[in-house]
């Protein structure tokens, strides 16, 4: 439960809000790389923190990400023609590189050779690193130098996004990204036990499994300089005297989510607010280095997802289920054995997300021993907007501090003597 005020702080991310202003200092996922496959090619609109960009490829393969509109009179540069360096408006030319720099302006008189107009449009420093175009956009003094991000370091790995807008708030999604015990039911049906770890033929099964019955975790939580850890301990099918079945689910903020893996590959989401109502959610399954059976496909990842442009989701990738058509529940499927007449864990997390409002008045709500880690997840971040706010560093910035590329969540049998804190986090 959260009070009006503090439910304000967790969640909204537009003009001036606090939550915002933290989230600016830290380099953000601002779309795929996927989405702008080609030099020149056709430029996109984004929206991060309430506000709307444009990126596009330039010619020699770099990004550019800056205002939608024109630093002239304001026209949108989505329409405009993306050639020889820079993307040009319609409406009179003007012309901008990846970095702002006003560098055409033909219908302007001026002298032969002098310079264009010293006029720099608001464009955002870019990244391009796991799939991802990064952006910085905080002020440039605070910018920090731009780290691997907590998964996929190897030196052959697999990347797999499914990029899927929301119409809610994120932290919704963040919560939903850490809550181990949803897992049991609203995904029982792709989700069964088994009586042992062996996972052979995952891919063509399509059903993940799990070596424990129990749907009741204890959960434990511990937070840490970055964010919070958390485990989930389900008493296992096999030994349940000396073992657990961990499950540990890892918050960096300001909005990354480290889910348990699986046999073959491993998870991590990014849940990147839009505005204080919408998100962009990034599910990604990924593998360090690819050997023979693991790893999963882009294509068999966002089947599984269900996070298909065109079958799943429309071409900006909103999904095409709604609450307009009852995201599409199947009820006959309910009654042959389907838990939600859904198809695709994404589909059913997103129509539990979205059917809580586009923001959850948190004040309302009753909440039970399994939402140990998502009360934990709102008090880190309730505590690090006021913190930022009273003039401290950003939540995570300060030294000594864990690399996120040696941070990984983790998944596994354990000896009930362990300490469930030191699994996952990968050596120097
Ligand atoms: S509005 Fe874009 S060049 Fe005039
Ligand atoms: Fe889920």
């Amino acid at each position: 439960m959260l009070n009006q005020q503090d439910n304000d702080l967790l969640t909204r991310v537009e003009n001036q809000a606090p939550l915002g202003q933290l989230m600016r200092r830290y380099w953000m996922p601002a779309c795929m790389s996927e989405e702008l496959p080609q030099p020149d090619g056709d430029p996109i609109k984004v929206r991060v923190l309430g506000e709307n960009l444009v990126a596009f490829r330039a010619t020699d393969g770099s990004v550019g990400v800056m205002d939608e509109l024109c630093p002239h009179r304001r026209a949108s540069l989505l329409y405009g023609r993306n050639e020889e360096g820079g993307l040009r408006c319609l409406y009179h030319g003007w012309k901008m590189d990846v970095e702002g720099n006003v560098v055409d302006t033909p219908a302007e008189v001026r002298r032969e050779g002098a310079p264009c107009k010293k006029i720099r449009h608001k464009a955002y420093p870019v990244r391009e690193s796991h799939g991802f175009v990064w952006i910085y956009m905080g002020e440039e003094a605070t910018m920090p130098e731009f780290e691997p991000p907590a998964f996929a370091n190897g030196t052959n790995p697999i990347i797999s996004i499914a990029k899927i807008n929301l119409p809610c708030n994120w932290a919704q999604i963040v919560e939903g990204g850490i809550d181990s015990a949803h897992a049991s039911l609203l995904h029982s049906s792709e989700i069964r036990p088994t009586g042992n770890t062996a996972r052979a033929g995952l891919a063509e099964t399509h059903t993940l499994t799990r070596p424990s019955v129990d749907k009741a975790p204890r959960l434990h939580v511990h937070r840490t300089e970055y964010g919070m850890r958390y485990v989930a301990l389900r008493t296992p099918i096999t030994n349940p005297e000396t073992d657990e079945y961990a499950r540990i689910a890892t918050f960096i903020a300001p909005c990354t989510v480290l889910s348990p893996p699986n046999g073959t590959y491993s998870t991590i989401q990014f849940i990147v607010p839009r505005d204080d109502e919408s998100t962009s959610f990034y599910f990604v399954g990924w593998t360090d280095d690819q050997t023979e059976g693991t790893g999963v496909t882009q294509e068999v990842w966002r089947q599984r997802m269900g996070a298909v442009v065109g079958v799943d989701l429309d071409d900006d990738h909103w999904p095409l289920r709604t609450p307009a058509n009852r995201f599409k529940q199947d009820r006959a499927a309910m009654k042959q054995g389907s838990f939600t007449g859904v198809r695709g864990i994404a589909n059913q997390d997103s129509m539990m997300w979205v059917t809580m409002g586009p923001i959850s008045d948190r004040s309302k709500e009753r909440l039970g021993t399994s939402d140990a880690a998502v009360a934990q997840f709102r008090r880190v971040m309730v505590e690090a907007v006021k913190a930022f706010s009273r003039g401290e560093p950003p939540i995570g910035t300060t030294q000594p501090r864990l690399p996120h590329r040696r941070i990984r969540s983790f998944e596994g049998v354990i000896k009930k003597e362990t300490d469930w804190r030191e699994l996952g986090i990968l050596p120097e």
